[in-house]
């Protein structure tokens, strides 16, 4: 069997890099079926901190295709992925081409394969914000629309595929694989000092952090890179007049996305943070790094989707300042850590003071369990003819 596995963005490293291993290891049983897995990386995030640091952490090998499709607008990463990717799939001629997560790489390389009657699997289907302002929403929709297997994460996922009237037997609920590669690394991260990987990835004009993460306050984490967050002057403005207010109670460490970054200094905010005495703010971490930071925060805020997966996992309190979320599993009603609480500051505010005082209290839905790479491998052998 032969599997063409795409990765494009940031959230796809962790991702794939449990099938990676599964692959590597049943390959090594004795007279197993042979499986081949060529890997893409269509090049969406091609900064070192966003993209190879990850491969190297995560033991994904160097990818056999690079599409080098850099930034731009949707239609131009969409577009230059197809058209990059076209001639390799054409080349290898997979059994499978395995898309991941919701990212432009996956829609755009499961529409390249559907054109040529090419199988699709998707990791992590079935997934809805029913927010259609998300270009991740669009992406979601479109590539379970055209996949022949939707490999799902939890119940809620499997009913909104049912309720689109997705034929059952497309449908295999798997578990997480993201939360594979947290159940492989969690040891690691266990012996880690936070204040290292402040002082590592502090800029360095900004010096030492000001405070001490190990101290009687704590930290909290915060990730903010939605459009919907950063991209309006007066909204991040807003935002930013909260991270000031809650530092004061809980320091925060605050990993900053290249988009943010931007739009930080374009409006003028990035000084205010960055002289802040209780904001640490850093480049964008590492998996490792991110992971002791989110086991040993108090709470994180953020508007990643993966990262409120992990909280839920790993115990910690999250909060959600999006309007909705396509990952219900985490959410408290659910058994999960997760409130979401969108970006009104009194909610925000009230949310925070709430869960400062709560116990941590992993959760783990069913079939986050460490085994979702394996699970996945077998479906997929079981379903290609020999
Ligand atoms: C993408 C994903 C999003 C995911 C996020 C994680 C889509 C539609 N969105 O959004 O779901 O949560 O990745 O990071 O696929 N940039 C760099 N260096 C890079 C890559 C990008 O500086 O290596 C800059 C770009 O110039 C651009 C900004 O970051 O200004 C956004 O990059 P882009 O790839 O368009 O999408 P993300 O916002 O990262």
């Amino acid at each position: 069997m032969k599997l063409l596995s795409i990765v494009g963005a940031r959230p796809n490293f962790m991702k794939i890099a449990p099938l990676v291993h599964a692959v590597a290891a049943h390959n090594e049983k004795p007279g197993a079926r042979p499986v081949k897995h060529v890997l893409v990386h269509t090049g969406q995030h091609y900064d070192p901190a966003l993209s190879d640091r990850f491969f190297e952490e995560l033991a994904i090998p160097e990818p056999d295709h690079h599409l080098e499709v850099g930034s731009g607008t949707h239609a131009y990463q969409v577009g230059q992925t197809m058209i990059g990717f076209e001639p390799v799939m054409l080349a290898e001629k997979p059994d499978w081409v395995v898309v991941v997560g919701d990212v432009n790489a996956t829609c755009s390389c499961s529409l390249t394969a559907k054109k040529y009657q090419y199988r699709v699997a998707h990791i992590e289907a079935g997934l809805r914000s029913n927010d259609w302002s998300m270009p991740e929403e669009v992406n979601r929709v479109v590539t379970d629309r055209l996949s022949d297997l939707l490999l799902t994460t939890c119940r809620f996922a499997d009913e909104n595929l049912a309720k689109e009237g997705t034929a059952p037997e497309r449908i295999v609920r798997v578990g997480n694989i993201m939360i594979d590669t947290l159940e492989r690394q969690r040891k690691l991260a266990e012996n880690r000092d936070p204040r290292e990987i402040l002082r590592a990835n502090r800029a360095a004009a900004l010096g030492a952090p000001a405070f001490d993460p190990l101290g009687a306050d704590g930290f909290g984490v915060l990730t903010l890179h939605r459009p919907s967050n950063v991209d309006e002057p007066a909204v991040l403005k807003r935002n930013v007049e909260l991270i000031l207010e809650l530092a004061e109670t809980v320091p925060l460490v605050f990993p900053v996305h290249p988009r943010t970054a931007g739009r930080l200094r374009e409006f003028g905010f990035a000084d205010r943070l960055n002289e802040h005495p209780r904001i640490a703010v850093v480049s964008p971490l590492g998996y490792l790094d991110l992971l002791v930071l989110t086991s040993k925060a108090r709470v994180v805020l953020t508007d990643s989707g993966g990262i409120q997966e992990e909280a839920c996992v790993l115990g910690t309190p999250c909060l959600t300042l999006r309007a909705n979320t396509e990952r219900p599993a985490t959410l408290a009603e659910n058994g999960g850590t997760n409130l979401l609480v969108g970006t009104d500051p009194d909610k925000v505010r009230a949310a925070f003071r709430q869960v400062l005082g709560q116990a941590r209290r992993p959760s783990r839905p069913p079939l986050w369990d460490g085994h979702t790479a394996e699970r996945i491998l077998a479906t997929l052998l079981e379903r290609t003819p020999a």
